[in-house]
């Protein structure tokens, strides 16, 4: 297994670390895994002068399979647009063609107290978000801020989606759906947006191929309201890159933090990359205090998707159960009576429950 660890910048860093802690606990235990480390975002600003280096770029098409932390800080905020880190991560998903972006909410029993919403609101909560990831508003040309005709400054985004686009990842929802629990809500804009009534016929024209799974529609304002009513209406979530960026924040405070929710952005072969949902944290970077079992959870996520070892995926999930359930908790997720620990703590704890 050739990983290529891209910790980005902030909180990245710090999680990533305790993510290769996993994965070399593994590789001392027989797992064959060789990491190698490259930069991106802010330091690959600050190293190359590029939000995403020709040799991070490289690094990453020559391996299997990429961890990425998170890209992004306050001081690149000023810097012209295609030097911001947030370029250089949507680069790297169109360059390596990641178009499936799987976004599990998966509240962990013991994490119903940290949830923002009452226990029985959450308990049992396993949804499936797929967010396409390489198309949309993310993309689509013209965009810009240019003088318009009244002389004033207007700036403009361009929603955009072809119908093999849409198909694609209807069939990644599908496919996840069959082997779950059957259904699938697609979530769009289809009474005021042509391009998610586009969205909505293909989704219906993909069903055709699931007999046994259900497709149902919702617009995005009321998915929105009804993630927080009752989210476990809810199977599988399809959307688009912008509606599933958003929608799978709101769905991560479901699960107790943000900290918590992992990710893996797949390409048709499923080749991948794994990175928390959550960005760089800039506001606690540097004190040691982020929870970095999203990241440990992407982790495993990359053994499954990209390694085909479910073995190997549910030894990882199994021992951040176990730590959960002796109480341990970074302070996101701390809730009275359990146990506070740093960040490398909990990679730490990982490690030994493994
Ligand atoms: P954020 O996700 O970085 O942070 C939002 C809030 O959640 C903050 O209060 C933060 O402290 C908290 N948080 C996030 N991850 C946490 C963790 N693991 N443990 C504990 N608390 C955690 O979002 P933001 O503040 O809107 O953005 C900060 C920067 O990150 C921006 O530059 C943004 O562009 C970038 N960003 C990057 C990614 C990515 O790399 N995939 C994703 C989102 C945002
Ligand atoms: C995410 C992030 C990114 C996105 C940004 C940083 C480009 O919010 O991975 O969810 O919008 O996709
Ligand atoms: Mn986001």
């Amino acid at each position: 297994m050739r990983i290529a660890v891209l910790p980005g910048d902030g909180i990245g860093p710090e999680i990533v670390a305790q993510a290769v802690k996993v994965l070399k606990a593994l590789s001392s235990d027989g797992v064959k895994i060789e990491m190698e480390e490259a930069p991106i975002g802010g330091a690959g600003y600050d190293a190359a002068g590029d939000p995403l280096p020709a040799a991070t770029l490289k690094l990453a098409q020559d391996a299997d399979a990429v961890l990425l932390g998170a890209v992004g800080g306050w001081n690149y905020d000023t810097l012209p647009r295609p030097m911001r880190p947030e370029q250089g991560l949507l680069r790297i998903r169109k360059e390596l063609n990641l178009f499936a972006n799987l976004r599990p909410a998966l509240l962990y029993p013991e994490l119903a107290d940290a949830s923002s919403l009452k226990p029985e609101v959450v308990s049992g909560l396993d949804i499936m978000i797929v967010r396409e990831l390489t198309g949309d508003i993310y993309f689509g040309q013209p965009r810009g801020i240019h003088i318009n005709a009244n002389g004033e400054r207007e700036g403009f985004n361009t929603m955009r989606y072809s119908e093999s686009e849409i198909r694609r990842i209807g069939h990644v929802a599908f496919d996840i759906a069959s082997k779950r629990n059957r259904k699938v809500c697609s979530v769009d804009k289809a009474n005021v947006l042509e391009t998610t009534e586009l969205w909505r016929q293909i989704m219906i024209e993909v069903a055709k191929d699931y007999p046994d799974v259900e497709l149902s529609h919702m617009y995005v304002d009321n998915a929105a309201m009804q993630l927080v009513r009752a989210p476990k209406q809810f199977d599988v979530i399809v959307t688009g890159n912008i509606f599933g960026d958003i929608l799978s924040d709101e769905a991560s405070m479901l699960t107790g933090s943000i900290g918590m929710l992992p990710s893996a952005s797949l390409d048709s072969n499923n080749k991948g990359m794994y990175e928390p949902s959550h960005g760089s944290a800039p506001d606690i970077a540097g004190q040691n205090i982020a929870n970095p079992l999203a990241t440990i959870l992407s982790a495993a996520m990359m053994m499954r998707y990209t390694f085909n070892s479910e073995e190997v995926a549910q030894r990882i999930e199994n021992a951040v159960k176990k730590v959960l359930a002796n109480g341990l908790r970074t302070s996101d997720i701390w809730t009275e009576g359990s146990r506070k620990a740093s960040c490398s703590e909990m990679g730490d704890a990982v490690v030994a429950a493994l």
